[in-house]
C-alpha cells in the first residue's frame, strides 16, 4: 500500500508532506507544513514524543519507529488509526531532516482480529464436533463414581442385615457415597465448561494430594479386584497449574485399567505403584505401574485412540480421555512394558514455578 511521506526538521516541524498524507490524516498540505509533527500523534502520546525524536536524532539510522509498540496516527477529526512508520535520516545543507514513511495498517489489523475470531470459532466448533465423543466420555467417567456409590451402599446394607451396625463404619461409607456423588457432579460440570466457550478451572494443584485422594477413591474397585495400591511420592513437589478434577480422571482411568490388566495375575502379586518425581527440566513425572499382562504388541500403537479396546465390555475411551487431558495441560504421556512384567504409564506435566517472594 502507498506510504504517506512526512519530512520533519530537527525541531520537529513538518517541512513537507505528500498527497497520501492528506488522505490518511484528513488535513490539507498547508495545514501541516510548519506545524510540529505531534499534530499527527494521538494526544496521549504527545508528551513523550519529543523525547523519542531526540533519541532518534542522537543515533540517526534508518529503522522502524516504535520498536514493538503499537503506533497510531491522529486524523484531523481526532479519530485514530493503526500505523507503521519507517524513519530515515537525510543529510541536507540545512542540517538533518527526518523522513518518515507512514503506512496505514488498519486493514491488516482487521484481518488479524478476524483470524483470531475465526480460530476461536473453530475451537468452539471442534468442541461441538466432539459432542458425540463427549457423550461417550460422560458415560465412561460417570461409571466409576456410580459403581462406587452402588457398592458402598450395598456394603452398608450388608452391615445392617448382619445385625451389628458399626456406626463409624456406616458413617464412612456414607461419606464415600457423598464424595462419589459430588465427583459425578464435578465431572458433569467439567464437561459443561468444555462445551461452552472457555477453559476449565485451572488452579494451583499439589499432584501428590490428588494421587492420595484418588488412591482412596478407588478402594472399592481395588477390593473388588483384590489389588493393592501403593504410592511412592516425592515430597515437596512444586505445584502445577491444572484442573484437579481432570487430573483425578487421568489417574482413575490409569488405575482402573491397571486393575483390569491384573485379572490373571496371582492375587498376592496384584499391585499398582503410583510414583511422582521431579524431572530436572521443571516438569513432574507421574508413573502408574502394574503387574498385569502388559501391553500386547498389536495394541501398542493404538492405546490412546478413541474406541480402541481389547476388553469385552470396554468402551475404549479411558486412555483417549487421559491423553487429551494430559495434552491440554501441556504434558505428554507414554506407555511401556516394565521390566519384571506389567505395564507402566507415565505422564509428565509442567510444574508452575514458585512465585518470586
Ligand atoms: N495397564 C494396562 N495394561 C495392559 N493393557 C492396557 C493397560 N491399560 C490399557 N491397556 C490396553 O489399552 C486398551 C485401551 O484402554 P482404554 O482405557 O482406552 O479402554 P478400555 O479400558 O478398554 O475401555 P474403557 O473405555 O472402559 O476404559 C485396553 O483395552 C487394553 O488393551
Ligand atoms: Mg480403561
Amino acid at each position: 500500500s502507498p506510504s504517506g511521506i512526512v519530512l520533519v526538521d530537527r525541531e520537529g516541524r513538518i517541512v513537507l508532506v505528500n498527497s497520501h498524507v492528506e488522505k490518511l490524516f484528513g488535513y490539507r498540505r498547508h495545514e501541516l507544513v510548519g506545524k510540529l509533527v505531534e499534530i499527527l500523534v494521538p494526544e496521549r502520546f504527545v508528551s513523550q514524543h519529543p523525547k523519542h525524536r531526540g533519541e532518534f536524532l542522537a543515533a540517526p539510522t534508518a529503522r522502524a519507529m516504535g520498536a514493538g509498540r503499537e503506533l497510531f496516527g491522529r486524523r484531523k477529526d481526532g479519530t485514530e488509526f493503526p500505523i507503521e512508520i519507517g524513519l530515515n535520516p537525510i543529510e541536507t545543507p540545512e542540517g538533518m531532516l527526518v523522513l518518515a514513511a507512514v503506512v496505514d495498517i488498519s486493514a491488516r489489523k482487521l484481518a488479524e482480529a478476524e483470524a483470531l475470531r475465526h480460530r476461536e470459532e473453530l475451537g468452539h466448533l471442534s468442541r461441538v464436533a466432539v459432542m458425540g465423543e463427549l457423550a461417550a466420555s460422560i458415560a465412561h467417567e460417570l461409571n466409576q463414581p456410580l459403581s462406587g456409590i452402588t457398592s458402598n451402599a450395598s456394603a452398608g446394607q450388608r452391615f445392617i442385615d448382619r445385625g451389628d451396625v458399626d456406626l463409624r463404619e456406616l458413617h464412612e461409607l456414607l461419606g464415600d457415597i457423598m464424595a462419589d456423588g459430588r465427583r459425578a457432579g464435578d465431572v458433569i460440570r467439567g464437561i459443561q465448561s468444555m462445551v461452552k466457550k472457555g477453559v476449565t478451572a485451572r488452579q494451583r494443584v499439589d499432584l501428590n494430594h490428588v494421587i492420595i485422594n484418588v488412591a482412596h477413591m478407588v478402594n472399592p474397585n481395588a477390593l473388588l479386584q483384590s489389588c493393592k495400591v501403593e504410592t511412592l511420592l516425592e515430597p515437596n513437589l512444586p505445584p502445577i497449574e491444572a484442573d484437579p478434577i481432570q487430573l483425578q480422571q487421568v489417574l482413575l482411568n490409569l488405575l482402573i485399567n491397571a486393575f483390569d490388566a491384573m485379572h490373571d495375575t496371582p492375587v498376592p502379586d496384584r499391585k499398582v505403584l503410583i510414583a511422582t518425581e521431579r524431572n530436572g527440566d521443571g516438569t513432574i513425572r507421574t508413573s502408574v505401574r502394574d503387574y498385569g499382562a502388559g501391553i500386547p504388541e498389536e495394541a501398542r500403537e493404538r492405546l490412546f485412540e478413541q474406541f480402541f479396546t481389547t476388553k469385552a465390555k470396554g468402551l475404549g475411551m479411558g486412555l483417549a480421555i487421559v491423553h487429551s487431558i494430559v495434552e491440554s495441560h501441556g504434558g505428554t504421556i507414554v506407555a511401556e512394558n516394565a521390566d519384571g512384567g506389567g505395564a507402566r504409564f507415565h505422564f509428565t506435566l509442567p510444574a508452575k514455578p514458585e512465585p518470586l517472594a
